[in-house]
């Protein structure tokens, strides 16, 4: 489902950061942040731990906190609802849309109450999400989190993921649509007045070396991993330009099985960090794939709201979100990622359309 790229000007970067002894805050977390912000379009970028981190800190930075609510859907990476939990808030489910499969803005708006503090949107595969979601929150003066963990690069009506909500978080783990080599992550904000809490959260909130001014931790990105993110940035458009190549080759091959095939919302770029099917028998679809040496993935087969995680949560139970539930039994991942040669993009063609035969 992955394959990484590592190049010799990401060898030559991490031994030039090594041997400088400058292992932590320097300047290539400086310039990593300032790149990053800059290519999503945002105000201000922070690099940080890993994706997780990441929307723990825009939380909190927003002020959320216990007898708080914060709206999120339950189809999601665990990590987006979980770090509503660890800032003592309650995590409210909302449904996805149909066609898109991420935040959907009905089931959203009717989820807001007067507790509502935050909204986690989550460009889920790589979807923007629909820009109504941040239309209504501002009617209500909410703020939202755009989880971007898998929407590097993708884009609605001309603007790039995480350039829409007050904060957006991304995550590098090493599948992703970008990478640092390891474990990584970044905050950005479109908001001045959010940014220097979210550069002070993410390093102890220090002004000075021994001086705290606010409340914060260690959750800072090493300057290796800072410098190889700033490589792999200068590949990301074409990374992206070729997962949608590919995505459109399934698309257009694909398009008369019995599979149910994504959409890719009217004025979006997709980011395609997942290639998403809906098929009713799932377990021997995977089972024929992997026959054919093909490996595929399930992204999420349980929805957050049923995760035992969250057993005491008053939506932990079946039938709550109809649609979500339906979903995660369906989706199945193939592979999308750009180091895909033309030839494997083939193979897995013929493999799906083998099953359908
Ligand atoms: C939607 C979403 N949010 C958050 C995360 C968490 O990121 P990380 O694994 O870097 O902590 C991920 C990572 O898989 C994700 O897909």
């Amino acid at each position: 489902m992955g394959r990484m790229h590592i190049d010799d000007e990401m060898r030559e970067v991490t031994q030039n950061i090594l041997d400088s002894g400058a292992w932590i805050k320097g300047p290539e977390s400086k310039a990593f942040g300032a790149e990053w912000a800059e290519y999503c379009g945002a105000y201000a970028g922070t690099p940080c731990s890993n994706g997780s981190v990441a929307l723990i800190a825009a939380l909190h930075v927003l002020g959320v906190g216990p007898g708080d609510e914060v709206i999120v859907p339950s189809h999601t990476y665990i990590a987006s609802a979980t770090c509503i939990e660890l800032v003592r808030a309650t995590p409210i489910f909302v449904e996805v849309e149909e066609e898109y499969y991420t935040i959907d803005p009905e089931s959203m708006r009717s989820a807001i109450t007067e507790k509502t503090k935050a909204i986690i949107a989550v460009h889920l595969y790589g979807q923007p999400v629909d820009q109504s979601i941040f239309e209504i929150a501002k009617q209500h003066q909410i703020p939202v989190i755009e989880d971007s963990a898998q929407g590097h690069g993708g884009a609605l009506n001309n603007r790039r993921i995480g350039s829409f909500g007050d904060i957006a978080t991304f995550s590098f783990f090493p599948s992703k649509n970008m990478a640092v080599g390891g474990d990584g992550g970044a905050i950005i904000t479109t908001r001045e007045d959010l940014a220097d809490s979210i550069r002070l959260f993410i390093d102890h909130g220090r002004s000075d070396k021994y001086r705290n001014d606010i409340l914060g931790t260690n959750f800072r990105l090493s300057e290796i991993q800072c410098g190889i993110g700033r490589v792999q940035l200068k590949h990301l458009n074409h990374w992206v330009e070729r997962r949608n190549l590919i995505a459109n080759r399934y698309l257009e091959s694909l398009s008369d099985t019995e599979f149910e095939l994504p959409k890719i919302r009217p004025g979006a770029i997709h980011a395609w960090h997942q290639f998403v099917l809906r098929v009713s028998n799932r377990e021997s679809f995977i089972d024929h794939m992997s026959n054919h040496g093909i490996s595929t993935g399930i992204h999420y087969p349980i929805p957050c709201h049923l995760q035992p995680v969250f057993s005491k949560h008053p939506q932990s139970k079946l039938g709550t979100l109809a649609f979500t539930e339906k979903l995660c039994n369906e989706i199945v991942s193939i592979p999308v990622f750009p180091l895909l040669t033309d030839d494997e993009v083939q193979r897995v063609i013929t493999a799906v359309q083998l099953f359908n035969q």
